[in-house]
């Protein structure tokens, strides 16, 4: 597939969401899929093509941070503080909707989440549209699967259900943003992401609260059980019990995939150790690891493994949100050095029929 430059197509994909119809662009973080958020049946379709739920809200993505007014009826200084050292950035703040979002964008909720996304390309699409003009734009991924992050995986797992695909290349960063909610002053992280949450805190004096210890009030589908998830089943396992796992499952006839960041003697990134096994390097440093996350999932589903074992991520903020995300993905409730039981058959099979 080739597909032209994406700012020289800035005017046909406005063109594309002027006539309601769908646009696929890149962002910092992963790809969005866009409709004008003005036009309800083209919002309606964002939502049929992603088979996502109705009342599971979209993000409202726009150019000028200075133009959070316009979109949010009420702003906490918290939240001020956060949009103007973050935007353009890999945040996104959960708000009172003004009377420019409609409901159908939010899930009927009277909240909105906003983000001012860094990427030139969306950028200067969301510049096109207008003062006025703003995409509702989920991840560009069906319900439940993991986001993509090239335009060929948007294209892959869409096809031509969307209406055009803006490729601006890899996403530099690979997670979703950061989702922050407010409790009047108290900001609270519904979603770590591309912000690290020591960052977060630097701005709020330290004044950060995670979801688990607040109870929720608003919807983030992100936070459902399964999520993030690939099509090969995929266990977390700590370091220890990697290779033992990988064995038990490959003695029963499995092709295993083992992802690990913690190998020194790996040098070459794909190396077959063993008959039915294969084990993958990634990065030990956060940000690198991040990025390829959701690409080297993808490749493992078209490999078909049976089995993906993953390697638990260092306990530490900087990696919160890939550990969030592995979490999510996973199939079963991780498997750590004490629980040396095999994964009891009844958790399997409901597994497999939960796909
Ligand atoms: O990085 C990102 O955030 C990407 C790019 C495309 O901007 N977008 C993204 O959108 O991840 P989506 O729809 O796949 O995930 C957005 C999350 C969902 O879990 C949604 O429930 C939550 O944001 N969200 C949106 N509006 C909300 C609201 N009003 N209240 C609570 N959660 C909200
Ligand atoms: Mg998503």
């Amino acid at each position: 597939m080739t597909l032209p430059d994406a700012h020289s197509q800035i005017g046909s994909a406005v063109a594309v969401l002027r006539a309601g119809g769908t646009v696929a662009f890149p962002t910092e973080t992963v790809y969005g899929i866009g409709a004008d958020v003005s036009n309800s049946s083209a919002v309606q379709r964002i939502f049929e093509i992603k088979k996502r739920p109705a009342d599971h809200p979209l993000i409202v993505h726009f150019a000028d941070a200075s133009r959070l007014h316009h979109w949010a009826c009420e702003v906490p200084e918290q939240a001020s503080r956060l949009a103007e050292r973050f935007w353009p950035g890999p945040l996104t703040l959960i708000l009172p909707r003004s009377r420019h979002v409609p409901k159908n964008v939010t899930g009927g909720q009277d909240t909105v989440g906003l983000r001012v996304p860094d990427h030139p390309v969306a950028l200067a699409l969301l510049t096109a549209l207008g003062t006025e003009g703003a995409l509702a734009a989920p991840s560009a991924n069906r319900f439940g699967h993991v986001s993509p992050t090239t335009a060929a995986h948007v294209y892959d797992e869409l096809g031509a259900s969307v209406d055009m695909i803006l490729d601006g290349g890899p996403c530099k960063i690979g997670l979703e943003s950061t989702i922050v909610g407010f409790n009047g002053q108290t900001a609270i992280v519904l979603r770590p992401g591309g912000i690290p949450l020591a960052a977060l805190a630097e701005v709020l004096s330290g004044k950060v609260v995670l979801p688990e210890r607040e109870d929720r009030t608003v919807r983030v589908p992100g936070a459902l059980a399964s999520h993030y998830a690939p099509a090969t089943p995929l266990e977390l396992c700590s370091s220890v019990f990697l290779w033992p796992r990988a064995l038990e499952l490959a003695t029963n006839g499995l092709r295993v995939v083992i992802m690990e960041w913690s190998s020194k003697e790996l040098n070459d990134l794909n190396r077959a150790e063993n008959e039915g096994i294969v084990r993958f390097a990634m990065p030990a440093e956060p940000a690198a690891y991040g990025s390829l996350l959701y690409a080297t999932l993808r490749r493992f589903d078209h490999e078909r493994f049976d089995r993906l074992l993953v390697e638990e991520p260092p306990d530490d903020s900087a990696w919160m949100a890939i550990a969030d995300r592995l979490r999510r993905a996973s199939c079963v409730p991780s498997y750590k050095i004490q629980n040396q039981d095999p994964i009891p058959r009844s958790e399997q099979e409901h597994y497999h029929e939960a796909r």
